[in-house]
């Protein structure tokens, strides 16, 4: 069930029986060669989406823009600083608690985006305990890359060619979430380097194509069909658990 498809009035019924919302979490930066800039916003709003249709729970607006200054060298890499972030995130919070929601599941799929996340739920809390109120909210962060299930596939099918940046397994669900869309590019060499980095300027240096230590040619729709429904599970069972509590 998607937020931005219903009605006022759905989400007013819906909210008699219901109060939990997933959000889904992501960045709009570059993927290397063959990664679509929106990969880290796709990967976790495909997952929320399928998930939510199946067992009935509510998916809100995905915030695709992350905390991402490393990736601005590269063209079309967009970003927001963790203040900024800190600031949306806490706004989108205030904005659906207002109307009834209670428990807030974040699906992320950008690394960069965890210390931000964690700190605004810091703020928001924070706001209760300064106040010597109780906070009705209930806060969790996800990644849909690190479920049980989605960690054993991913070591299955790519190893330690999956990497750290564009890689193999978000380039492939974000393929099966639109094969139309599936790019062509030769990549050298093949796995990409590895290593840290500091700024904008310092990682295009070290990561010339922008992947770092994957070999995401590795990335079929097929595959990423399998981490979906790996993906979802794991999902599934973080949900669950969090709105029990
Ligand atoms: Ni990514």
């Amino acid at each position: 069930m998607r937020l931005d498809l219903c009605t006022w009035e759905e989400v007013q019924r819906h909210l008699e029986t219901h109060r939990a919302i997933l959000v889904p979490i992501g960045s709009h930066e570059q993927h290397g060669p063959t990664g679509f800039i929106g990969t880290d916003a796709i990967c976790p709003e495909t997952v929320a989406r399928e998930f939510g249709d199946r067992d009935g729970v509510l998916v809100g607006p995905t915030l695709g823009i992350g905390v991402a200054q490393h990736h601005l060298a590269f063209p079309g890499s967009v970003a927001l600083r963790p203040t900024t972030l800190i600031a949306v995130i806490t706004d989108v919070v205030r904005s659906l608690a207002r109307h009834g929601f209670t428990h807030f599941h974040f699906l992320n799929g950008h690394g960069g985006n965890i210390a931000t996340v964690q700190a605004a739920f810091a703020e928001i809390y924070g706001e209760a305990s300064f106040a010597a109120t109780a906070s009705t909210l209930h806060l969790k962060l996800d990644n849909w890359f690190t479920g049980r299930r989605v960690l054993a596939l991913t070591r299955e099918l790519y190893g330690d060619a999956n990497g750290q940046h564009a890689t193999a397994n978000e380039v492939a669900l974000s393929y099966h979430a639109y094969p139309d869309h599936v790019k062509d590019a030769q990549l050298h060499p093949k796995v990409a380097p590895n290593g840290r980095f500091r700024d904008a300027a310092d990682y295009r240096a070290r990561f010339p194509d922008g992947r770092m230590g994957s070999d995401p040619s590795l990335a079929t729709v097929e595959d990423g069909g399998h981490l979906l429904e790996a993906a979802v599970e794991d999902l599934r069972d973080a949900h669950r658990s969090f709105t029990k509590a």
